[in-house]
Formats: structure tokens, sequence, C-alpha cells
């Protein structure tokens, strides 16, 4: 089941976009904690539900086991898939053992068209060249933006 996510639930946003950034299975970052406070980090979730933040969740059998969200960023604070200040960011995690069976696509898509209902042109998101989400974004339409540039942007039009 995918629905909102409510305002309770904030601390498993944290606990996916750790799992977002956390995405080399060869590589371990440092404790929880310390990562979600990182300047380049906290942007993602401080202040979680200020106006246009979005976020969905994937409940199965009572347990959340992923999460979509975006957010809109300035010009003075945004994070790597920064575009433009009228382009929220997403990010998106599915908790480990959970992968592969279509839930993030899933999230994905329900995420769009809730952007689309919301007037959003635009989303963008920022990955790593060697994450294997990159091909999941591609199928969703994503295309990749201003290419070289090294903050690994993508960007999804919505009309
Ligand atoms: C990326 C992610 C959210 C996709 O959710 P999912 O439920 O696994 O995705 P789906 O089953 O709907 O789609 C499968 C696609 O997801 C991607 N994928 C699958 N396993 C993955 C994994 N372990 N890590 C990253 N991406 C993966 C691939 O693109 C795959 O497509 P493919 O079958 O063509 O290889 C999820 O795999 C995940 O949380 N990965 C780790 C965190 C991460 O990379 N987040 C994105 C940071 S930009």
């Amino acid at each position: 089941m995918i629905r909102d996510m409510a305002s309770e639930e904030a601390a498993f946003l944290q606990e996916m976009l750790y799992a977002a950034l956390a995405w080399r299975p060869d590589v371990e970052l440092p404790p929880k904690e310390w990562v979600l406070e990182h300047p380049q980090v906290v942007v993602f979730h401080k202040n979680w539900g200020r106006d246009g933040d979005t976020a969905l969740v994937a409940e199965e059998s009572g347990r959340l086991i992923g999460a979509v969200w975006y957010r809109h960023f300035t010009e003075s604070e945004h994070g790597e898939g920064y575009v433009d200040d009228e382009t929220p960011e997403l990010a998106i995690a599915v908790v480990e053992g959970s992968r592969a069976r279509g839930v993030g696509g899933s999230l994905m898509q329900q995420m769009h068209e809730r952007a689309r209902r919301e007037g959003v042109a635009r989303i963008s998101l920022s990955v790593d060249a060697e994450n294997p989400a990159k091909r999941l974004y591609a199928r969703l339409g994503y295309v990749e933006y201003e290419l070289g540039d090294g903050l690994g942007r993508m960007i999804l039009d919505l009309a």
C-alpha cells in the first residue's frame, strides 16, 4: 500500500535518506546521526512539513518498506539536484530485502501523479553515475541534466 507519510513518521524519512546515501554496498558510511546532521544532508529533512514538502511511504503488513519524497529549494540553500526554485528535488529508498520487487517504481509513479495534480512541471534528482537506480529513473522518463558537471542531475518533465 502506498500512502501519504504521516507527520509522526518523519524518523522513517530520515532512515530512508540515510539508506539513499548508503546505496553502495561496499562502502560503509559514518553513523546515521552524524550523516544526517551534515550540512549537505540536513537540508533534505530539517523542519520536514514546510510548504511543498511531499512524502509517500510504502507499507506492507503494517511495516514501512520504502519512501519517496521531494522538497523545494532555493539558490541559497539546496542539494546537489537543485535546478531552480520551482523544481522540487526528489529522493527515494526502499529497505534492504524489499528492493527489486517494483516498490520503488510504484512509489515514483505515484509521486509523479501527485506532482502533476499539484501543478509541478518538473522534478529533479541527483544520482551517482554508478548507482543502478539510474536505470529505474531513465525508464521512468528522467533525462540527464547538464551532463559532465559532476552533480549527477536528472530531470523529469511532467508536461
Ligand atoms: C533505488 C531503489 C529506491 C529502487 O527501488 P526498488 O523497489 O528496488 O526498484 P524497482 O523494483 O521498482 O525497480 C528495479 C530497478 O531499481 C534499481 N535497483 C534495483 N536494485 C537496486 C539496488 N539494490 N540499489 C539501487 N537500485 C536498484 C534498478 O534500476 C532496477 O532496475 P533493473 O531491474 O533494470 O536493474 C532501491 O533499490 C534502493 O533503495 N536502493 C538503495 C538506495 C538508493 O540507491 N536510492 C537512490 C539514491 S539516488
